[in-house]
């Protein structure tokens, strides 16, 4: 367990994506769709979906173990696990308990609901313990089997959600100046019709019918939430970087949610931060909701695309609606 006040460092990354590519001309041959449509409107070529033997549970513990052999420690050395999904094992128990029960771990362990800005939202949450001094090391975690929760028959959503995970691991006693310097965390729950699974909860428990109406799939008025998309990220990330003392141009990354690439433009656009400084990965995974952050960070590390000192941008949005901004320094700080 850690110590007194402490800075928080990105010690480690790790990635898992199911083998299975699920290309637009496939999809031209099952759904009323075309790839010249998905590529102009989305941006996505192909996705991943996981095999039969795969959940959203076994691919947290392939990220989450390749994060914590990234940051050179053991299972043993991790004081929290928390799990960030919209597509969870089961409704209970939490996915956290079958991914520290894969990984041999007792530790706290608890599941983040806020969608495709989870992940973010689990960042500040166990950068904040660690800031008290409660726990000295966490493993955050986004992980998506979306394609269980999707239709196949309904082209909004069946081109655009595809499954991976990726993972982190942020460590106390971080020199000054490191890991997360400014956030900002939001909801609007006027707007939560916009992205849901209607059935399956204590609204509408889950029945014969819910099934044969396929209430148990998500919907989405996905122009409505990209409207609302831009505006809000654009203005929770000028907040951020307002806190932070930083202004866009001081940003060497930017690191959004990877929804639609027409969204990453706008966004991108109006906060003036060029194509070349944006990570995008949505051409080969689509959305991945909670993992496509900690993917689209663990790939630009991966690629030496970010160095000791660089500042990040991370902004997230998804079903709530939940909003999330981040200003990271990379590294561990002096
Ligand atoms: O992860 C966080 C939350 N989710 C998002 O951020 C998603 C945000 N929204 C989007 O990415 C976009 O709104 C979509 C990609 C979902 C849809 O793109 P759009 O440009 O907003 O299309 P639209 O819904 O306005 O539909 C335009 C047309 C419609 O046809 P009509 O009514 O103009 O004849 C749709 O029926 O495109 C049609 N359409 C399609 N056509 C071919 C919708 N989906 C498809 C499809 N293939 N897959």
């Amino acid at each position: 367990m850690g110590g007194g006040a402490t800075a928080t460092a990105i010690a480690g990354w790790g990635m898992y994506l199911p083998e299975y590519r699920l290309t637009n001309a496939q999809l031209e041959r099952t759904v009323d769709t075309n790839d010249a449509w998905i590529v102009e409107r989305t941006g996505i070529r192909e996705r991943r979906i996981a095999a039969a033997d795969e959940t959203t549970s076994s691919m947290a513990i392939a990220a989450g173990a390749a994060a914590i052999k990234d940051a050179g420690l053991a299972p043993g050395d991790i004081d929290l696990v928390i799990v960030a999904t919209v597509s969870p094992d089961q409704i209970c128990p939490a996915t956290s308990a079958f991914v520290s029960d894969g990984l041999g771990l007792t530790c706290g362990s608890f599941d983040l609901g806020a969608a495709c800005a989870g992940f973010a939202y689990a960042v500040v949450v166990a950068s904040s313990m660690i800031a008290t001094g409660g726990i000295g090391t966490a493993l955050v975690i986004g992980s998506e089997a979306l394609s269980r929760f999707t239709d196949p028959g309904d082209r909004s959503t069946c081109v655009i959600f595809g499954d991976g995970a990726g993972a982190a691991v942020l460590r106390g006693g971080a020199g000054a100046g490191a890991g997360l310097l400014a956030w900002d965390l939001g909801c609007d729950g006027s707007a939560a019709a916009l992205i849901e699974v209607p059935a399956g909860g204590s609204r509408l428990p889950a029945s014969a019918a819910t099934v044969a109406s396929g209430q148990h799939y998500f919907q989405m008025q996905g122009n409505e939430v990209f409207r609302r998309a831009v505006r809000a990220v654009v203005e929770s990330a000028t907040l951020t970087l307002d806190k932070a003392g930083l202004t866009p141009a001081d940003i060497d990354l930017f690191v959004p949610h990877q929804a639609n690439v027409r969204i990453i433009d706008a966004i991108g656009n109006r906060l003036g931060i060029p194509p070349e400084k944006t990570a995008v990965n949505i051409d080969r995974y689509g959305n991945t909701s909670a993992a496509s952050i900690p993917l689209a960070l663990a790939e630009a590390a991966a690629e030496g695309r970010l160095e000791e000192g660089d500042l990040v941008l991370v902004s997230g949005f998804g079903a709530g609606m939940t909003w999330a901004s981040l200003v990271l320094r990379w590294g561990a700080g002096s």
